[in-house]
């Protein structure tokens, strides 16, 4: 069993990123700046945005934070994505999700310019994922092809099993994982809540993708020997002995699966620093203009 280090990844790539922001700057470019917007006080979203702001600062991008009361009007958020849409000054930005409940986060995502949609939300930028042309990939499906190619896992004719249809990783990352492509041309099954006897669907993975969003939900029972798993989940359970009361689990049980696979993301320590070094990989792109010259 391999374990996949999601934190040695993240830090080569962001090493490479850095190498890149000092050669714009060397040669008179504006260095890539990254804002974010979090609206509320969502724990999960505090501390995603917290590390997102930290690693714009690790590889020399500039970033701007904008919070908001969770109070906000949709209107009062509509602006600020307006604003940020015409600010010459920011390549890319994002609006962390969830927002709250009075607030139509599709109204929001359609908003964004797509040229500046890092987060690869905008219809616009999933379409042109669907059909294979160059847009911003969403940050964690993006992490998880850069895992599978670096570490050289090969995925043509494999069966990949996805556990969860959301738009942000469980329906985007099996359109990737089918595309025509150097990490694709697997054969996916996208299974959810209603898939009828989900054990043996996953039983059938080579390669599975688990994100649901439940702890441990996956056994060791469920997979067959020499699966390659690729766990989404960030979960916290509580845990008395732990220091902040809670501890992090992935959607798959860890200690059942990865005598079984081959290859394995921990949690945590996977696929949540690739989240984020996507995105960092997507704000270079913006700020090259690579996607929409
Ligand atoms: N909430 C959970 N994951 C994400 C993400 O990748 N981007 C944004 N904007 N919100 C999220």
């Amino acid at each position: 069993m391999t374990l996949i280090d999601g934190k040695k990844l993240s830090e080569t790539i962001k090493q490479e990123i850095a190498q890149e922001v000092e050669a714009i700057q060397k040669a008179g470019g504006k260095t890539p700046h990254l804002a974010a917007v979090l609206v509320g006080e969502d724990p999960a979203s505090q501390a995603y945005v917290r590390s997102k702001v930290k690693s714009c600062e690790q590889v020399g991008f500039q970033s701007t934070l904008i919070r908001r009361d969770a109070s906000i009007s949709e209107q009062e958020l509509l602006d600020i994505v307006t604003q940020l849409n015409e600010d010459p000054s920011i390549d890319g930005f994002i609006v962390q999700l969830p927002l709250p409940k009075h607030i139509d986060e599709n109204k929001v995502i359609l908003a964004i310019d797509p040229r500046k949609d890092v987060d690869g939300f905008h219809p616009v930028n999933f379409g042109r994922m669907a059909q294979g042309l160059p847009c911003f990939i969403p940050a964690t499906p993006f992490g998880i092809l850069q895992m599978l190619e670096r570490y050289e896992i090969p995925t043509s004719g494999k069966h990949c099993v996805v556990l969860g249809r959301s738009n942000i990783v469980g329906t985007p990352i099996s359109i990737l994982l089918s595309r025509k492509a150097k990490v694709g041309d697997c054969t996916v099954t996208l299974t959810h809540s209603r898939t009828k006897d989900l054990p043996a669907e996953v039983r059938r993975a080579d390669i599975l993708v688990a994100a649901i969003g439940i702890p441990e939900f996956v056994k060791g029972d469920w997979v067959k020997e020499g699966v390659v798993v690729i766990d989404v989940g960030i979960n916290r359970v509580d845990d008395p002995t732990a220091k902040n009361g809670y501890r992090l689990v992935g959607d798959v049980d860890f200690e059942e699966v990865a005598p079984k696979s081959s290859f394995i993301t921990p949690v945590p320590g996977g696929v949540g620093l690739m989240t984020v070094t996507s995105l960092l990989l997507n704000t270079l792109k913006a700020a090259k203009k690579e996607i929409y010259p």
